[in-house]
């Protein structure tokens, strides 16, 4: 793969605690890509665990970042979709960056900032999907026969893509693919209307003729069913 350095694992802990160690020690590089064919702690935005057997694809990619960019988010979530939709399967994002496919989640993203770096860990359902309280799961085999090496390789050059694209073709990308865009969501127990993202990356919600910018903060689509 052009100018990525692949570390495979069969077990480990987490790909992303692993690319944070390599950090801390001063041994991380631009491009690496941590992978990891199953995991014994792995986990996902707020500390949530995230069920990780084999059969999956785990990885954390640590990319140069000595400015914290928070649209990087989004050019990871543009560049999923891309990489799912060549395997003729359609996906949607849900803000920010998980992606779902017919409503449910086939891969969740976590992107933390350590040091002058951004660590990217990306886990997708191939296989298996855990049972998750709160929210319903797919898995990509359910739509398509998908190697896992193939969605590796796709998946780096889609993510070379869109890192060096504008944020203007990034975003414009971003809201085709977004779920929910321009209606009702839910946000702090208040009902607003989602109508997009603006150039910094913060979504905007409208309410009573008020624009507000939220950045980094849970926001809930109420007709994403539970059950
Ligand atoms: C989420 O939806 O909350 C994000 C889940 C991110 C999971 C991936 S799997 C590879 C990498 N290693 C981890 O421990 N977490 C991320």
């Amino acid at each position: 793969m052009a100018g990525y350095k692949v570390l495979m694992f069969d077990k480990i802990p987490s790909t992303q605690t692993y690319a944070h160690g390599l950090i801390e020690r001063g041994n991380a590089e631009n491009c690496m890509v941590i992978c990891a064919a199953a995991q014994s702690a792995g986990y996902g935005r707020y500390n949530r665990s995230w069920v990780s057997h084999h059969g999956n694809l785990y990885i954390s990619i640590i990319y140069d970042a000595p400015v914290r960019r928070p649209q990087i988010a989004y050019s990871v979530a543009v560049a999923i979709v891309q990489t799912i939709k060549s395997f003729g399967v359609d996906a949607q994002i849900k803000w920010p960056n998980d992606i779902l496919i017919a409503g449910q989640k086939v891969c969740g993203v976590l992107i933390e900032f350590v040091g002058d770096y951004v660590v990217v860990g990306i886990g997708v359902n191939i296989k298996s999907n855990p049972t998750v309280s709160g929210y319903k799961t797919t898995k990509l085999e359910n739509y398509a026969d998908v190697l896992q090496s193939e969605l590796l390789s796709r998946l780096l050059k889609n993510m070379d893509i869109w890192l060096d694209a504008s944020f203007d073709n990034v975003r414009d990308r971003w809201m085709e693919s977004a779920i929910g865009l321009n209606e009702n969501v839910e946000y702090r127990g208040k009902i607003y209307k989602f109508t997009g993202i603006n150039v910094d990356g913060a979504i905007i919600l409208e309410c009573d003729n008020m624009s507000y910018l939220i950045y980094g903060d849970e926001i809930h689509f109420p007709y994403l069913s539970k059950d």
